[in-house]
């Protein structure tokens, strides 16, 4: 037999090679078991899921969490993933009786830094408006040995067991017997996997989840509704409502059912603006999961300084005096400061409803800029039109006097008619550009 030392070296060289590849394709195995996807075919079918933005696949979801009770063990197995922008980020699950941060158990995954990105899964408890980690053992009511974790490409995926219920009952542990709301947060950590503050307001489940239920939930698609109808109702509508009647009484002689034209475009697009407007507030109150969006937020506040302003102008313009009456001018006066007022308030409040829903959705930054710039092109539009009534003042003097009626009788004839008629069709493009750019904006994290 050839048993020399060397031979003997090469089969030791031979059995560390092969150990080590071993080594190496179980390793590997290790990590595309933990990096394996969230399946969400079955969502709903065999176990929960609560998604968001509505339902999302994993890799486009914000948030994503799945859950499967096992009876016999008394334990629930979650799956837990999200998309973010920290380089150590935490993800964290909260359970709450009611949908203030307060009093909410908390299961957190936590990028460690210093422990080369390993993820560590820990409770916590929010005894008020923020966190504490559980001491003495932090990893109450997990099932430590089933806890595991990858971060990759910006997205953060953890899996844990939790028992359903302590031997003891403990306030900071949830009792997942029972339902709750569910809370999905993240935020930056510091490189030792501390979590600091969360960076956007957590998303809440539209209503109490219980461990065992089989059901698909998500978020947010009736605040989709409100802003798709608000968008549309103070966008488009009312801002063609709003031209008209600012500056476009003196263009068109025509008359539509005994009254002049403006004025039929101007009172539908109004009404058309209020039953929207009504219906994306009745849709937004029905929608539990908005609040916390807009907690310190103007947008609710100011949306409801529009809706009175307009219902109030509303009203002003049904009991308007007549055209002769000496308290004509004086109304015609209000009704176009209150209008065109609610109308630049009702931008700015669609402005701030953007910001709690980028808060949520952490997407399209760009859509604040579509916002600022409808302003700005509203307002110059504005300024433009009412430099060129300066300008021709004295054109709609001299039709004044010959025809000698009052001056919303009047139908100018001049070569400013062609301008003002221009205008109006850009006007109308870019608004209607706008209009688009906001509702793709809003509807589409939603449905991919
Ligand atoms: C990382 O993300 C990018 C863009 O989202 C994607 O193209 C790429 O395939 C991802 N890589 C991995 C390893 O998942
Ligand atoms: C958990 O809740 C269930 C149902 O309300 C209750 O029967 C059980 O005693 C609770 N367990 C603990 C440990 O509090
Ligand atoms: C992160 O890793 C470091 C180094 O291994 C360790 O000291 C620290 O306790 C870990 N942080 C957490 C939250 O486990």
């Amino acid at each position: 037999m050839d048993c020399s030392p060397h031979t003997n070296k090469m089969i030791s060289l031979q059995f560390s090679i092969s150990l080590c590849l071993y080594l190496i394709l179980i390793q590997q195995m290790v990590a595309q078991k933990t990096l394996s996807k969230i399946d969400t075919t079955n969502c709903g079918k065999t176990k929960g899921c609560f998604r968001s933005p509505g339902v999302c696949k994993e890799d486009k979801c914000n948030f994503i969490l799945t859950w499967k009770m096992d009876p016999s063990q008394k334990t629930v197995d979650f799956e837990f993933s999200a998309r973010t922008d920290h380089s150590t980020p935490w993800i964290a699950l909260g359970f709450s009786s009611d949908t203030m941060m307060a009093e909410t158990s908390v299961t957190d995954c936590i990028v460690n830094a210093s422990a080369s990105n390993t993820v560590v899964v820990q409770s916590s408890y929010n005894p008020g408006y923020y966190n504490k980690v559980l001491s003495p053992d932090s990893k109450l009511g997990l099932v430590t040995d089933r806890s595991e974790g990858a971060f990759v490409n910006g997205s953060l995926f953890c899996r844990f067991t939790r028992l359903v219920e302590l031997p003891k009952p403990n306030p900071s542990v949830a009792n997942l017997s029972n339902p709750y709301y569910l809370f999905l947060g993240q935020g930056p950590a510091t490189e030792n996997g501390v979590k600091l503050q969360h960076s956007i307001t957590p998303i809440t489940s539209p209503r109490k989840v219980s461990a065992s239920e089989i059901v698909d939930i998500h978020d947010g698609s009736l605040v989709v509704y409100h802003a798709s109808l608000m968008t549309v109702a103070w966008m488009l509508v009312s801002s063609v409502g709003v031209m008209f009647s600012r500056h476009y009484k003196n263009v068109w002689g025509l008359k539509l059912c005994d009254k002049k034209i403006w004025f039929q475009i101007h009172t539908v697009a109004m009404a058309v603006t209020f039953l929207l407007s009504i219906a994306g507030a009745v849709v937004v109150f029905l929608d539990l999961s908005a609040s916390p969006l807009v907690q310190q937020n103007l947008h609710p506040i100011m949306g409801m300084i529009v809706l009175c302003l307009m219902t109030l102008n509303i009203i002003l313009g049904i009991f308007r005096p007549s055209s002769v009456s000496g308290r004509r001018q004086l109304f015609n006066w209000a009704h176009s400061l209150i209008g065109n007022g609610t109308h630049i308030i009702a931008a700015v409040t669609m402005y701030f409803g953007i910001c709690a829903l980028s808060g949520r959705m952490h997407v399209l930054p760009w859509l604040k800029w579509v916002m600022v710039a409808y302003i700005v092109w509203r307002i110059g539009i504005d300024l433009v039109m009412t430099v060129e009534k300066y300008y021709h003042r004295e054109d709609l003097r001299v039709a004044y006097v010959e025809m000698s009626g009052t001056a919303d009788d009047i139908v100018i004839e001049s070569k400013t008619l062609f301008f003002k008629k221009a205008i109006l069709a850009i006007y109308l493009f870019v608004i209607a550009g706008f209009t688009v750019s906001v509702l793709y904006g809003i509807v589409l994290p939603f449905f991919n």
